[in-house]
């Protein structure tokens, strides 16, 4: 299968068929991700989190992000693929972001990148899409922010805030962003921004009205059950699957069981 491109998502949204997005971060489940035929990945810098084990997004650098960008496409030849911008990536100048957007594709093998922020990185956005770099937008919880926002709440309940909202949607729209994500907001903003653009919006933690979902792949699949917001569901519960088979080899290896005969060479 080729791998799609941004017109093929502009084509899935226009169709009307929700669009599919997990994030990964490696050869291994990257080809898990093509088996399932899911249209889209994201690089994410929750990488922070599930990968490094820190507690914020925070410590992420450009050099992470290219490493795992490196493997999820040497794993997946199907699905879009976009990485994300880590903080201070391109927070401090709109130079300094075009730099490391174009780092994600030159180095990467990226074909879009993701930026956290509305009319305060339009600017930027619309310097990268000019440059030929396709963006997407990210509005509402945006983690690289958690400590401006006092830790992670849902965003924009209040009236003014969630005007604010879609001011930044429409002007990431009018930069040029191709999809803005809308993550933990309440579903009714979040329909209302996905009537008013005419590029997909995809949700985590946002309802059932956007264009598409994203979800963190080992949250989906179940392997930490100890992280359970409300927005996320377990289609699998990998994580008890995995300790039994981990248990399994332990007792067999202690048992001498493990390696048999026609393990042997
Ligand atoms: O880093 C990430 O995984 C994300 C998604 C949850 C949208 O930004
Ligand atoms: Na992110």
């Amino acid at each position: 299968m080729a791998r799609k491109t941004t017109r093929d998502i502009q084509k899935i949204y226009a169709s009307g068929r929700a669009i599919s997005m997990v994030t990964c971060y490696d050869f291994t489940f990257a080809r898990l991700v093509e088996m399932a035929e899911i249209d889209t990945i994201l690089i994410g810098d929750s990488l922070g989190n599930v990968i490094q084990g820190h507690d914020t997004t925070l410590p992420v650098e450009v050099d992470d992000i290219i490493y795992h960008t490196r493997a999820v496409a040497r794993g997946n030849s199907s699905a879009l693929i976009i990485a994300d911008m880590p903080f201070m990536s391109y927070q401090a100048s709109d130079e300094v972001g075009l730099m490391n957007a174009g780092r994600l594709m030159k180095e990467g093998g990226a074909q879009a990148v993701k930026v956290e922020g509305g009319e305060r990185v339009a600017p930027m956005v619309k310097r990268m899409v000019d440059a030929g770099i396709p963006v997407v937008g990210h509005l509402g919880l945006t983690p690289q922010s958690v400590h401006a926002f006092g830790g992670f709440h849902v965003q924009a309940r209040e009236e003014d805030a969630a005007e604010q909202l879609l001011q930044d949607a429409l002007a990431l729209q009018a930069a040029g962003a191709f999809m803005v994500v809308l993550e933990m907001v309440p579903a009714d903003l979040a329909q209302r921004v996905t009537e008013s653009l005419s590029i997909p919006t995809i949700g985590i933690g946002a309802g059932a009205k956007t264009s598409g979902q994203v979800l963190v792949i080992y949250d989906l699949l179940g392997l930490n059950t100890s992280f359970k917001p409300r927005f996320l569901k377990h289609f699998a519960e990998l994580e008890s699957v995995c300790v039994n088979a981990l248990k399994a080899y332990k007792d067999e290896v202690e048992a001498n069981s493990y390696p048999a005969d026609e393990h042997s060479f």
